[in-house]
């Protein structure tokens, strides 16, 4: 089953077997708009997420039609002058070992998936931009957060609430993909939706109905065997 024949089975009858295995990031959406009863009822899965002691530390903006138009404009003229605004770091060339074995065969799928050649450094970027136009995705969540301290743990509770907003969007047909490359730009686009500077930004996930013919659903990246990542004592 992949992304595009979710539709076969009615949207809230899949197992949690099936959605787990069905939920894949996608890099290429329909303009669909998701009706608002839909994107209510995934927020309001999301919003069952744990988090450390219940505080719900997530502040979401959900981000659709001329606005997120403004948005893409905005982070593709702000990518395009190298003004970065994170609030967090990201050094890539910090993954080393099987990390970074992983995050080069993520690249190398996803660049044969595309057609893009090792070496055209034209096309990898027209791939990258891909994300600031949201995959051309109807509708972008951004969970803002509160800053408690070293904000390790409360970054742990936007993923915990990220990958329960995903498998939400899986379970009701929809498709999804959490963005980093959003979070480059936290300034600037907290600067447009009126977010207040304290608050941080981690990611974006782009969302609406995934397209199937897209050359960025064209693959499912696979992971290792448990043996490789679990420990058991007793
Ligand atoms: C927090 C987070 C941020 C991510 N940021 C991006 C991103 O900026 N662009 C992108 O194309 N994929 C992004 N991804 C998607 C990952 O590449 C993807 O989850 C991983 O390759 C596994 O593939 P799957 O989600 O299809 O199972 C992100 C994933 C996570 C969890």
């Amino acid at each position: 089953m992949e992304i595009g024949t979710l539709e076969q089975k009615h949207p809230g009858t899949y197992t949690f077997n099936e959605v787990l295995r069905l939920r894949k990031s996608c890099r290429g959406f329909l303009e669909t708009p998701v009706p608002d009863d839909m994107i209510t009822s995934v927020l309001e899965d999301a919003q069952l997420a744990p988090s450390n002691c219940n505080t719900q530390p997530w502040e979401t903006h959900i981000v659709s039609g001329d606005k997120l138009k403004e948005l893409s404009e905005a982070i593709l003229r702000v990518n395009k002058a190298e003004r970065f605004t994170p609030d967090f770091s990201f050094d890539t060339d910090e993954y080393h070992d099987r990390y970074k074995e992983r995050y080069f065969n993520l690249g190398k799928t996803m660049y044969e998936a595309f057609d893009v050649k090792r070496d055209d450094k034209e096309g990898r970027k027209e791939v990258s931009d891909l994300n600031y136009k949201f995959f051309n995705a109807p509708h972008l969540a951004i969970p803002f957060m509160p800053s408690f301290g070293d904000n390790v743990r409360v970054g742990g509770d936007i993923g915990m609430y990220g990958q329960t907003f995903l498998l939400s969007l899986t379970a009701h047909g929809l498709a999804g993909i959490p963005q980093t490359a959003l979070g480059f730009f936290a300034g600037t686009i907290k600067e447009i939706l009126n977010v207040p500077s304290e608050f941080k930004m981690l990611f974006g996930i782009s969302f609406g109905y995934g397209d199937p013919n897209a050359a960025g659903n064209s693959f499912k990246l696979g992971r290792d065997p448990i043996s490789n990542n679990v420990t058991f004592h007793q």
